[in-house]
């Protein structure tokens, strides 16, 4: 359990590659953290920094108030799991487990119990004897953990360590990993570019682009209070649907005009507004805000393009103009492409961007 900070953090790898621009991070005791962003935005990088595998360019690493910076691996306290687990081939579980226990000449007994413990944790309490050869890929990652877990690292890092496996074994690890935090309580940072793995697992998500963060925030923030478009498109599966519309301020009213409809709203609710009447902007729109609504007071009506069945609701693509538009519709809802359906909006839940800078427009309860 220990709190981290990263002040001004940047790795640059030669002229022209950064891999970390700029990072600055407050990560506090117990936290589950998730690095999450798009291949090549500098996760890895960080982690590596982070455990002392990568010499930072510049910025500082505190570890419970410490700078680590400069400390070899070693002696930083950190665990590392990363995606390709890399146990030992040659060494039983036991032995790999007990490797980094050994090498701090803890006494025997008490490696012993200390291995079963966290062998058990991780549901490989029988498997101590056998080799990593015998064991399937989801065993050998939870070796990896068990491996990392033993010595009770003040930090625990995870860059990735699921995505080796398949996708229903992902699942299932998912939720004891988070069971398994609840238990140890240490402290974690956690990568992934799967955003429904990241959603689902942390306290708060670290969203980063081109070696910058994007977003810090829970899994409500950054879902529902996006800080730009790029988050907005980058959460949520289907992600949020984007129309450019042009706004214009009548008396009490505020009309957003798309090509395709006309949302007329009262300006009291929507006055962050006010500033943008005459100028164009971006309305975001999540899939399940967009409902069908057979009535005449729908806000458009369209062609069904394509219909994706998914169980417990259905995915219908909707072709408007150029801009496919995707909404969730309940499973019993009966959608066949090529229907003309009408559509309506959840006024509650729009999300209003700024066209140059694709920055939220914030609502008065965010400011
Ligand atoms: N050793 C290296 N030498 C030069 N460039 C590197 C090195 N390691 C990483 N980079 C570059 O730094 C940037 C960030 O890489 P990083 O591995 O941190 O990305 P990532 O977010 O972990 O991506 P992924 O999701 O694909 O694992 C990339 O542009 C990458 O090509
Ligand atoms: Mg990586």
């Amino acid at each position: 359990m220990a709190t981290l900070e990263l002040v001004d953090l940047a790795k640059r790898f030669s002229k022209k590659v950064w891999g970390v621009r700029k990072m600055d991070l407050d990560v506090n005791e117990k936290e589950f953290i998730v690095l999450l962003g798009p291949s090549g935005c500098g996760k890895t990088t960080t982690m590596r920094m982070v455990a002392g595998l990568e010499e930072v360019t510049r910025g500082t690493i505190h570890l419970d108030g410490k700078d680590i910076t400069d400390i070899p691996p070693r002696d930083r306290g950190i665990s590392m799991v990363f995606q390709n687990y890399a146990i030992w081939p040659h060494m039983t579980v036991f032995d790999n487990i007990a490797f980094s226990l050994k090498l701090k000449k803890m006494p025997k007994a008490e490696i012993r119990q200390r291995v079963q413990e966290t062998a058990d944790m991780v549901k490989i309490g029988e498997l101590l004897k056998r080799l990593p050869g015998q064991l399937s890929g989801g065993q050998q990652q939870r070796v990896a953990l068990a491996r990392a877990l033993a010595v009770k690292p003040k930090l625990f890092l995870m860059d990735e360590p699921l995505s080796n496996l398949d996708a229903k074994l992902r699942v299932v690890m998912r939720t004891e990993l988070k069971a398994i935090h609840q238990q140890t309580e240490a402290t974690s940072i956690f990568v992934t570019h799967d955003q429904s793995e990241a959603m689902s697992m942390a306290d708060r998500i670290v969203i980063m682009k081109d070696g910058e963060i994007i977003q810090i925030g829970t899994p409500d923030d950054v879902y529902f209070r996006s800080a730009n478009m790029f988050v907005a498109g980058f959460i949520g599966t289907p992600p949020t649907n984007f129309f450019n519309i042009r706004c214009s301020v009548d008396g009490e009213e505020i009309s957003l005009k798309h090509s395709n409809f006309k949302l007329v709203l009262p300006l009291k609710d929507f006055s962050e507004l006010d500033a943008y009447n005459g100028k164009e902007l971006v309305v975001g729109v999540r899939p399940e805000d967009i409902a069908v609504d057979s009535s005449d007071k729908a806000l458009f009506t369209n062609k069904v393009l394509v219909v994706e069945p998914q169980g417990s609701h259905q995915v219908v693509a909707l072709k408007l103009n150029d801009a496919i538009v995707k909404t969730i519709v309940s499973a019993d809802q009966s959608v066949k492409p090529g229907d003309s359906i009408g559509f309506n909006f959840n006024l509650k839940r729009l999300h209003f961007f700024n066209m140059e800078t694709e920055n939220r427009i914030k609502t008065a309860s965010e400011i």
